[in-house]
């Protein structure tokens, strides 16, 4: 299980990054594994890298149907597809966990028919840890307008 990083040259890119990702963790779904690899996506970085537009890359193959929107202002986007749910979260205007309470955000944690892809998941501080094991981390940095730097941790597949 070693890190990858991946410099992507454009939007594009990026958003086929997300698709590779989508279509392991959809083949996962579709067997008993999902029980073993905790998914959990925590997604890091500039402001802007490209997060959310990773993301819509990872849900076009688990849910290819949905139109997906930016959970800026909902925080919380939950989709069912299966016997699973999908969350979209967007920690940016959150401070702690308190503030999460009652919204399902917790509780989803620790479900393993939970899959859920956090943006800005550095706001809860170390925490998390403690509630969660081995969240994958996808860390993406501005380099240039059309390029970033994404630092995948944790993922045991190959990209
Ligand atoms: N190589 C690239 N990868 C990702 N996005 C890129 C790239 N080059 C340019 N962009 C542009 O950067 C923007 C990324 O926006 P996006 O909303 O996905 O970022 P974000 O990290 O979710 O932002 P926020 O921090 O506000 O949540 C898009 O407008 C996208 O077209
Ligand atoms: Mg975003």
């Amino acid at each position: 299980m070693s890190n990858r990083i991946i410099i992507t040259q454009s939007s594009i890119q990026t958003y086929e990054l997300g698709q590779k990702l989508g279509t392991q963790i959809k083949n996962i779904l579709k067997t008993a594994e999902y029980s073993k690899q905790n998914l959990k996506f925590g997604f890091t970085g500039d402001l802007g890298a490209g997060k959310t537009l990773m993301i819509k890359g990872i849900m076009s193959k688990i849910m290819p149907k949905e139109e997906i929107t930016s959970p800026t202002y909902t925080i919380i986007n939950e989709y069912d597809v299966n016997a699973f749910s999908i969350f979209h979260v967007d920690l940016y205007r959150i401070n702690n966990f308190r503030e999460l309470e009652g919204t399902g955000f917790l509780e989803a944690l620790v479900n393993p028919r939970a899959v859920m892809f956090i943006e800005w998941i550095d706001r809860l501080g170390n925490e998390i840890d403690n509630l969660c094991a081995d969240i994958v981390t996808v860390d993406m940095h501005y380099i240039s307008p059309e390029k970033r730097k994404i630092i995948i941790k944790n993922w045991r597949e190959d990209l």
